[in-house]
Order: C-alpha cells, then sequence, then structure tokens
C-alpha cells in the first residue's frame, strides 16, 4: 500500500464523498440513515482534519513557504467545517435547521476539498520529493490511530482555539 500522503488524503475524500452522496439520496423522511450517515461524516472530517492540520498543513508550510497562504486559507476552511460539525454532533436529525446545516456543511467542505485536489495538492506535489510525501503520509497514518473521533474530544477542539489564537 502507497503511503503518498497527497494520495492517502484523497482516499478520504473519496470516502468523505461517498457519505456525502449518501446524504443527499436519503430523501426527505429518511431521519434514522441521515442521522446515521452525519454521525459517520462528522467522525470521518474529525479524524481527517486532524491529521491536515497537525501533519500535512505544518510540513507544506515548512517546506514550501510559497504555500503559507493557501495553507492559512485552508485552516479557516476547516475552522468553518469543525463550527458546523460540533452544532450538528449536537443535534438530533429530525431538529428543524439538521437538514439545512448538513447541506451547508457538505457544500462548505466539497469546495474546499476540490480546491486541494484541482490546486494545491499538484503545487505541493511539484515542491517535494516521493520521499518526503511517503513519510509525511506514514506519519498521517500512524496518527491516524490516535486522531480524536469525536468533535467533543480535548485534541479535536485545540483547532478550534488555534482558529483564534495567532
Ligand atoms: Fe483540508
Ligand atoms: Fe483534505
Amino acid at each position: 500500500m502507497s503511503t503518498d500522503a497527497i494520495v492517502l488524503l484523497k482516499e478520504d475524500h473519496k470516502e468523505i464523498r461517498r457519505l456525502f452522496g449518501g446524504f443527499g439520496n436519503a430523501g426527505e423522511n429518511a431521519t434514522a440513515t441521515k442521522g446515521r450517515l452525519v454521525g459517520k461524516i462528522i467522525e470521518l472530517l474529525t479524524v481527517h482534519t486532524y491529521i491536515e492540520n497537525e501533519c500535512m498543513y505544518p510540513e507544506v508550510r515548512k517546506l514550501l513557504p510559497d504555500l503559507e497562504d493557501d495553507v492559512l486559507e485552508s485552516y479557516e476552511e476547516h475552522h468553518v467545517a469543525d463550527v458546523l460539525c460540533i452544532e450538528l454532533s449536537m443535534m438530533n436529525p429530525d431538529d428543524e435547521r439538521f437538514d439545512a446545516k448538513t447541506t451547508v456543511l457538505i457544500e462548505n467542505v466539497t469546495h474546499h476539498m476540490e480546491e486541494e485536489e484541482s490546486d494545491w495538492f499538484p503545487k505541493v506535489r511539484a515542491g517535494l520529493g516521493r520521499k518526503q510525501l511517503q513519510e509525511i503520509g506514514a506519519r498521517m497514518i500512524e496518527m491516524k490511530q490516535k486522531a480524536p473521533r469525536k468533535p467533543s474530544q480535548p485534541s479535536a477542539l485545540k483547532k478550534a482555539l488555534d482558529a483564534v489564537r495567532a
């Protein structure tokens, strides 16, 4: 199995998109199904955001300083998704705003993943060697083991604090 960081992150994106598609196809009254899908979406996003925030982004920022602005914008996009995930994790699937909030989360994250895949990953691949990307990927695989799976876990909440702290 490849440990290339970009390949791994794209695999996560694919899985996240699959769940987004499931939510879109679930139908108006499929409350239980949508609740289950959103629970899974929150879990995957919490893990994925964690490994990007704690490993991929700081590594790229250090190795490719020209991409600093992209990294900072991505942290902010993650933060918007974090807020929506925290709120959704405290809601019931039959709450009035549950579907609307999930739709906004899906729109935001879809935009963010598209930007990463079409613009940012190619720049990173052009700037880093294969070996560097494999090393970063291997570290991310390790970090996934101890990554938070719920927005309420302290290591996930740290991201929200980092977003407002210099
Ligand atoms: Fe990201
Ligand atoms: Fe990503």
